[in-house]
């Protein structure tokens, strides 16, 4: 579906950040992030308990489905979180935001940059109409990274987790 859309796979820079697709060699850190107990507080996923959970995570990645990049601090190439589009409609103008961060790094404005980097793409070279965000309703720091970028607050009810609220930048 993604690749009627790109051709190959969108790798974008900002003044920190190196935005790239993820490779099985970031096996570690997929790991440190997907096993975090304050990571994933907030987040409706089956945890990685051992270092194959996160390859097979990594495998599993469809490309052709989701854009899925690593987060990676320019000057040294370590990637320290990760952020995605994934669940596109048919038409391709309507998609999903997910973003995660390892707690050392939270709290410098980079998961800030990545958005920003993240959503000009989607809008201008995508053509996205509207981005939805499933946060959890006591996340405050997801919810204030949706606010800054302008995502309102939608009444959509998640029914298989009712304690989501739905985020909606529309264009
Ligand atoms: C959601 C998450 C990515 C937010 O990370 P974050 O680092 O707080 O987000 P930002 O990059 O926007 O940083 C904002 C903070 O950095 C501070 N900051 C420092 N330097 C900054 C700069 N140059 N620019 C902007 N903000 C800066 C801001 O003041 C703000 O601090 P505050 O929270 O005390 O007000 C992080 O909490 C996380 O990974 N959570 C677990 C995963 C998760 O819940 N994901 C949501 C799925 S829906």
């Amino acid at each position: 579906m993604l690749n009627r859309a790109l051709s190959t796979f969108p790798t974008l820079t900002t003044e920190r950040l190196t935005l790239r697709q993820l490779l099985e060699s970031d096996v570690q850190e997929i790991f440190l992030l997907r096993s975090d107990t304050i990571i994933n507080k907030f987040l409706d996923r089956k945890p990685s308990e051992t270092l194959e959970d996160a390859l097979n995570f990594i495998r599993n990645i469809k490309n052709n489905e989701l854009l899925y990049w690593a987060i990676a601090q320019t000057h040294n190439g370590k990637l320290i979180g990760t952020i995605c589009l994934f669940d596109f409609s048919g038409e391709l103008n309507k998609c999903e935001i997910g973003y995660e961060l390892l707690t050392g790094y939270q709290g410098q404005g980079i998961m800030s940059e990545a958005t920003r980097k993240i959503i000009e793409f989607a809008v201008h070279t995508l053509g996205l109409k509207t981005i939805d965000a499933f946060t959890h309703c006591d996340n405050q720091s997801s919810t204030k990274l949706l606010q800054k970028f302008n995502f309102e607050k939608t009444e959509i009810v998640d029914e298989t987790n009712p304690n989501l609220i739905v985020f909606r930048l529309s264009n």
